[in-house]
């Protein structure tokens, strides 16, 4: 498998943590981490394997420094490469737009054609979410408030799919 570079934007460290254990979790393939607030678009345009993360703010809002880079992603040709997406939230304090950074950064991806990754539905509850699309969640979902215990297994299951969906 080709280096995976995986970028997350995290205010309070809690996508930070999932994002290692996501690495973590990836064995012996070769990762690159990095925090988006320290990254360029040119970081990102390294890697055919690409992993994003970020959690959820405000009404439909990405964590912010998603917000200062998601426009530049239209510098970069998506042609031949994979994208998988995580997002974390807080579905008993926010079930009417849970998770919906991870929503809003699919949305605002220049070329959603190179997403892989999704996630199945069943085992949260909420009312609302814009990382639902049609039943299924658009890439992982991290609940580290609520569902703390479940987070490894499903970091775990998802890294396994995407050793599968990646180049
Ligand atoms: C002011 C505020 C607004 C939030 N809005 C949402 C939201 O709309 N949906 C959601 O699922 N979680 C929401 N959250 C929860 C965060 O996404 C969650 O705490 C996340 O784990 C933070 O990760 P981070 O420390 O990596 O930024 C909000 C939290 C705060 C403090």
């Amino acid at each position: 498998m080709e280096t995976i570079g995986i970028f997350y934007g995290s205010t309070y460290g809690m996508t930070e943590k999932s994002a290692e254990k996501i690495k973590k979790a990836f064995g012996n393939a070769k990762v690159d981490l990095y925090n988006l607030k320290d990254a360029t678009v040119v970081d990102i345009a390294k890697y055919n394997n690409l992993v994003f993360g970020t959690s959820a703010w405000g009404i439909g809002e990405m964590q912010d420094d998603w917000e200062m880079t998601i426009d530049h992603l239209t510098e970069i040709d998506f042609t031949g490469r994979k994208v998988a997406l995580f997002g974390l939230g807080d579905q008993k304090e926010y079930p009417e737009s849970f998770v919906d950074g991870l929503g809003t950064l699919y949305c605002r991806l220049p070329d959603k054609s190179c997403v892989v990754g999704s996630w199945p539905v069943e085992g949260y509850e909420y009312y609302f979410s814009l990382a639902d699309k049609d039943g299924t969640f658009l890439g992982l979902v991290l609940d580290d408030h609520n569902q703390a215990d479940l987070s490894d297994k499903r970091i775990s299951d998802w890294v396994k799919q995407l050793k599968k969906e990646f180049i």
